[in-house]
């Protein structure tokens, strides 16, 4: 059974990212334009730190295209860390300057990150050798591998869209908005979010998070369209795919909780205001005027949009620091800061909607497989056929 997924390598200073695609079938076509134009949608976002004006993140392909289609075999994808030129002398892959490395050295470990615990568990003494790769400049391979999710998805009709719809106490965390209301949103607006009338006091309530030395979390809404109905199954725990998705969007870095539909809302509200009743006409067939369960029932898409609301944890890196222990001496030690960012909620939507891609890619080649795409569509148009006369 042909897996839509995908490994990376590669520190946050370091030389580059590296990502292995693999499930891809023969003959799609892809834009590098729609790809990078995703890698800058993750580097947007006000309230960002200064590392994302020296990165001008673009793919480079290394394998398995040629001529812009796919040839079936893994996609090797490279992204490029500009600020490695800043930090060869610390970071170099086989020579180093002791100097530098003991200036970039972290050793009073961050609350929130893994530092203390990476470097326990790796016996690392410079929990530098933990940041580097527990960073989430990671969530650029995810961006590269997830906008390649999404050009298999689009030959299908599936498109993906998210948006922020709290920062901090701004803006509503259970508010719900539609398929329109998310293709609206202006991935150039600060914060890219849904209700440009709350971003006024998304802004502000990150400007006085960045003069107190604080960072700030929030919410975001991530949405599939034209999804067909059947993906996943009820089956076998590990089938459902509400708990795939919920997987893949909770291993986002300080993601901390993840809802389908109207999930945590929901919890509150008796049964007759939560479920979507069921309709039949001849014209639209079965259908539904109300998607709170957000496209999915007993862990299978109903052919809804598939709805998640990801919770975003405040960044871990203070600029006031936290109180935490220098590992050499045992004292305390304020938290270490380094360039950082305030807040990253409108960047991390970008990131759900490339996990929601990748999970929902491979929950297609599980269901159509096919080593073409040709072969991958017949196989879904005699599905949805068949589906359409039931
Ligand atoms: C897009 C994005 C950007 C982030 N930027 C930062 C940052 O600049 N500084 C920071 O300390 N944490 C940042 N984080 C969060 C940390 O990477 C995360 O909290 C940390 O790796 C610990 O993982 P956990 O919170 O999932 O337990 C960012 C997360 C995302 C999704």
């Amino acid at each position: 059974m042909p897996h839509f997924t995908f490994l990376s390598a590669g520190e946050s200073h370091g030389p580059q990212l590296t990502v292995i695609v693999t499930g891809m079938p023969a003959g799609v076509r892809l834009d590098r334009g729609r790809i990078n134009r995703d890698l800058a949608r993750r580097q947007h976002g006000y309230g960002r730190g200064g590392r994302m004006k020296i990165e001008h993140d673009e793919v480079e392909i290394a394998g398995g295209v040629r001529g812009s289609e796919t040839l079936g075999s893994p996609i090797a994808i490279v992204v490029r860390n500009d600020d490695f030129r800043n930090w060869e002398a610390a970071m170099g892959v086989w020579d180093v300057d002791p100097a530098e490395v003991a200036k970039r050295r972290v050793h009073a470990p961050r609350p929130g990150h893994v530092d203390l615990i990476g470097g326990m568990k790796y016996d690392r003494r410079d929990l530098r050798d933990i940041l580097e790769r527990a960073s989430a400049r990671e969530t650029a391979s995810r961006v590269a591998a997830g906008a390649i999710a999404k050009e298999l998805l689009r030959n299908f009709g599936i498109e993906l869209r998210s948006g922020v719809v709290s920062v901090g106490a701004a803006g509503d965390s259970d508010y719900a908005p539609s398929w329109d209301e998310l293709l609206a949103v202006d991935d150039d607006s600060p914060l890219r979010a849904v209700n440009r009338h709350a971003e006024d006091a998304m802004v502000a309530a990150v400007d006085k998070a960045r003069e107190a030395g604080e960072t700030l979390g929030g919410t975001i809404v991530a949405a599939a369209h034209n999804v067909p109905v059947g993906l996943g199954s009820y089956v076998q725990w590990n089938e459902k795919l509400d708990g795939r998705i919920a997987q893949a969007i909770l291993s986002i870095h300080a993601v901390k909780a993840v809802s389908v539909g109207d999930g945590v809302a929901a919890a509150r509200r008796a049964g007759s205001e939560v479920h979507d009743p069921i309709y039949f006409d001849e014209e639209r067939r079965y259908h539904r005027t109300s998607n709170r369960a957000g496209g999915l029932e007993g862990g299978v898409t109903n052919g809804q949009d598939v709805v998640v609301r990801a919770y975003m944890k405040p960044i871990s890196t203070l600029r006031r620091g936290l109180p935490s222990v220098d590992i050499e001496t045992h004292e305390p030690h304020r938290s270490q800061w380094e360039r950082s960012d305030v807040t990253a909620v409108p960047a991390c939507g970008v990131v759900c909607e490339a996990m929601l891609a990748i999970t929902l890619a491979d929950a297609m080649r599980e269901k159509f497989g096919g080593d073409s795409l040709g072969e991958m569509r017949a196989n879904f148009d005699g599905y949805v056929a068949r589906v359409a006369k039931y």
